[in-house]
């Protein structure tokens, strides 16, 4: 079954964890409704408490890339059509852009996307072996900018250890961002996590990597004059 936006199941779940994300239904095109209840069986997967195997996702073994927050998803079917060799797990709570995500995989006939409707925080904790991932992308996350909704950023020191045990020992974990404070505190975040090592010599930003499809938060930072910043870093080898 497809989540709804009713948020109303607040009180049942753990109200100790703070959400990253605020759900709001906002609009959804008959399109995007359409998809959301033919493509669902296609591309979807399930939320909850079942270990998720790729083999059982897709059919083969690959390299297995997740992006959690795809927005509208354009950028991850722009990959995934790019790359018919990976596999590609995404995870949106956005319903909307699951549904248009859901619409670019039936029109580019995609075989390697698979999609989440849920909290990646919850997927992660629940659904995803350690060990999997070749690639973790999250590309400009919510960046909360008021101090006081900092505790709301998806990357925190404390989950960090979260995702980096998601990926397989010399993994990338890659993330972009528009907001320079959100920038420079997982900068200060990941350098500091032993099990990660960036890629580049003096622990900086990394340059836009050509393979990065723009995204509409991308677009919309640069109509802004925001600068944008790529962070990539591998797991260590042996830890
Ligand atoms: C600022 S938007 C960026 C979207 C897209 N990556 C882009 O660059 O255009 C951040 C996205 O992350 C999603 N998001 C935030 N927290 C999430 C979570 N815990 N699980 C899944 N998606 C989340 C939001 O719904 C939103 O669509």
């Amino acid at each position: 079954m497809i989540p709804t936006s009713d948020d109303s199941n607040t009180n049942n779940i753990s109200l100790s964890r703070i959400r990253s994300f605020v759900r709001r239904e906002g609009r959804m095109t008959l399109a995007q409704q359409r998809a959301l209840t033919e493509y669902w069986e296609r591309f979807g997967v399930e939320s909850g408490t079942v270990l998720l195997d790729q083999e059982s996702l897709f059919g083969r073994r690959a390299t297995w890339v997740l992006e959690i927050g795809f927005g509208d998803g354009e950028s991850l079917a722009t990959m995934a059509a790019t790359h018919p060799d990976i596999n590609y797990l995404g995870i949106e709570v956005h319903r909307p852009g699951v549904g248009h995500l859901l619409l670019r995989a039936k029109e580019l006939q995609l075989t390697n996307l698979r999609v989440m409707c849920a909290d990646a925080i919850e997927v992660l904790e629940k659904q995803l072996p350690n060990n999997c991932f070749d690639r973790i992308q999250i590309f400009f996350p919510d960046p909360w900018p008021k101090i006081r909704h900092h505790k709301r950023r998806f990357i925190q020191p404390q989950r960090v250890s979260l995702l980096v045990h998601k990926l397989k020992p010399l993994g990338q974990l890659h993330l972009a961002t528009d907001c320079e404070n959100y920038a420079l505190s997982m900068l200060d975040i990941f350098n500091a996590t032993p099990e990660l090592v960036n890629t580049i010599a003096g622990n900086g930003f990394a340059p836009r990597p050509d393979w990065r499809p723009m995204t509409k938060f991308e677009q919309r930072g640069l109509r802004l004059n925001h600068i944008i910043r790529d962070l990539l870093f591998l797991r260590h080898a042996n830890c």
